[in-house]
C-alpha cells in the first residue's frame, strides 16, 4: 500500500495514497484515531456519492458516526459554519479523543480541520481530500481556517486559523473521476509548482502526460499525487510553521492573489496560481535568476495542460501593485517574492524592485 510518513517534531502520521482507499476509511481511521463516536464533514457535491461509501465503511468498523454536510464555497467558509459543527460535535458528544473526517476539498478540509483543532481544545482530524489540490496541497501540513469579514468589507481569506496536523491523511485517486476538469487543472496547477520548487522530474512527468492527467487516467494521476505530495511533505517536515523554507510553497501565489479577486476575469485559484507562476518566472529572468528558455518551458507546461500563462483582460499594472503590497505575505511594505531558479529550484529574493515586477505584470498581460 502507497503511504508515506510524515515525521514532525511533535506530530507522526501516515499519507495513504491508493485507488479504492475510501472503502477502507473506517479500517484506516480506527487504526488513526480509534474511538467509537466520529464526525463526518462531508462536502454536499458528493454527500450522496463517495459520502455513502465513507459513512458506510466507518460503521463497518465500528464507529458511531454522525454526518455534516456543508457547501464548499469560499462565502461560506465561516466561523458560522464552524459553530454548525461543534453544534452536531455537542449533540453527538464527540470526546477528547473522537475523530473528525473531513471528506472533500480544501474548503471542507480547512473548516473541519479548524473545528477540529478547536473543540475541546484539539480533536483528531483525518484528511480525506477529494480534490487534486487537496491531495497534493491543502491536506497536508496541518494549515486550517475560515475567511473573516473585513472592516472595509470582503472577506479575509484565511485569516483566522490554526495549525493542526491531521492524524492520518486518506487519498483515494479514484474520487477524481467525478472532478471536473477545470478543477483537476486547478490541482495540476500546484504540481507544476511543485515540480517547480523541489522536483524537476515532476516537470518532465507533467509534460509527458498532461494528456492522460486530463483524461483521468487513474494509474498517471495516483504517481502524481505521490510525486508531488512528496514535495510538500519534505518542505513541511523542514519547515512546519512557515518561517523559512515552507514559504517557497507561496511561488506564484502573490501574483495569483492579485488577480484572483477581480470579478472580471472569471479565475479560480489554480488559474490564478498558474498566470501567478509565469509572472514569477518572467521575474525570475527579469533579474537574470533564470533563463528565457526556462520562462518559455513554465509557460509550455501551463498550457499544456490548458491552464492559463496571460490575463485574458486588460487590467492596470497599478491596480495589481496596489493589491500585491496588501497580501499577508508583504513584510513592512517590501516585495519579498518566491521566483524560480531552474527546474526542481526556487528562491525567496527580499526587496524586489517594484519596477521589475511591473513589467513582469506587463509581460503576462496587464495594461
Ligand atoms: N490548508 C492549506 O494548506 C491549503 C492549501 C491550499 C489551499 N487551501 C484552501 O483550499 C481551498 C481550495 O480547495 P479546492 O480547490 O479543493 O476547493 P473546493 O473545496 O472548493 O473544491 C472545489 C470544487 O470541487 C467540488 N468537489 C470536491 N471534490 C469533488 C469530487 N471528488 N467530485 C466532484 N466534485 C468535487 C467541490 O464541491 C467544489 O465545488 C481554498 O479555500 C484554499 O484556501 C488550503
Amino acid at each position: 500500500m502507497p503511504a508515506i510518513n510524515v515525521n514532525l517534531p511533535a506530530a507522526q502520521y501516515r499519507i495513504t495514497i491508493e485507488p479504492g482507499a475510501l472503502e477502507r476509511l473506517g479500517e484506516l481511521s480506527r487504526q488513526a484515531a480509534p474511538h467509537d463516536r466520529a464526525l463526518l464533514v462531508v462536502d454536499n457535491a458528493i454527500a450522496e456519492s463517495h459520502g455513502k461509501v465513507a459513512e458506510r465503511s466507518l460503521q463497518v468498523a465500528g464507529f458511531d458516526v454522525a454526518t455534516v454536510p456543508m457547501t464548499a464555497n469560499e462565502t461560506l467558509k465561516t466561523l458560522q459554519t464552524v459553530q454548525r459543527i461543534y453544534s452536531v460535535m455537542l449533540a453527538q458528544r464527540l470526546e477528547r479523543s473522537s475523530p473528525v473526517i473531513a471528506l472533500g476539498g480544501g474548503v471542507v478540509g480547512d473548516v473541519a480541520g479548524f473545528a477540529a483543532a478547536t473543540y475541546l481544545r484539539g480533536v483528531p482530524v483525518i484528511q480525506v481530500p477529494t480534490t487534486l489540490l487537496a491531495m497534493v496541497d491543502a491536506a497536508i501540513g496541518g494549515k486550517t481556517g475560515v475567511n473573516t469579514p473585513l472592516p472595509e468589507g470582503g472577506l479575509g481569506k484565511n485569516l483566522v486559523g490554526a495549525f493542526w496536523q491531521p492524524r492520518a491523511v486518506i487519498c483515494d485517486p479514484q474520487v477524481l473521476s467525478t472532478l471536473d476538469v477545470r478543477h483537476l487543472r486547478c490541482g495540476l496547477a500546484e504540481c507544476i509548482k511543485h515540480g517547480m520548487i523541489g522536483d524537476a522530474g515532476l516537470l518532465i512527468a507533467i509534460e509527458q502526460d498532461a494528456g492522460k492527467l486530463l483524461a483521468h487516467d487513474l494509474d498517471v494521476l495516483t504517481s502524481l499525487i505521490i510525486r508531488s505530495a512528496a514535495v510538500k511533505i519534505g518542505i513541511v517536515q523542514e519547515d512546519e510553521r512557515e518561517s523559512g523554507r515552507r514559504a517557497l510553497l507561496n511561488l506564484g501565489h502573490t501574483f495569483a492573489h492579485a488577480i484572483e479577486p477581480i470579478a472580471e476575469l472569471n479565475l479560480h485559484h489554480g488559474e490564478a496560481v498558474a498566470i501567478g507562476l509565469c509572472a514569477a518566472a518572467k521575474t525570475s529572468s527579469l533579474l537574470g535568476v533564470c533563463d528565457d528558455a526556462y520562462v518559455q518551458r513554465v509557460e509550455g507546461i501551463v498550457s499544456a495542460v490548458g491552464l492559463p500563462c496571460r490575463i485574458e483582460k486588460s487590467v492596470p499594472t497599478a491596480q495589481l501593485m496596489h493589491a500585491m503590497m496588501y497580501d499577508k505575505k508583504v513584510v513592512d511594505g517590501k516585495l519579498r517574492l518566491i521566483i524560480p531558479v531552474k527546474p526542481g529550484e526556487a528562491r525567496i529574493v527580499e526587496n524586489v524592485p517594484q519596477e521589475i515586477v511591473e513589467q513582469a505584470w506587463r509581460q503576462v498581460g496587464a495594461s
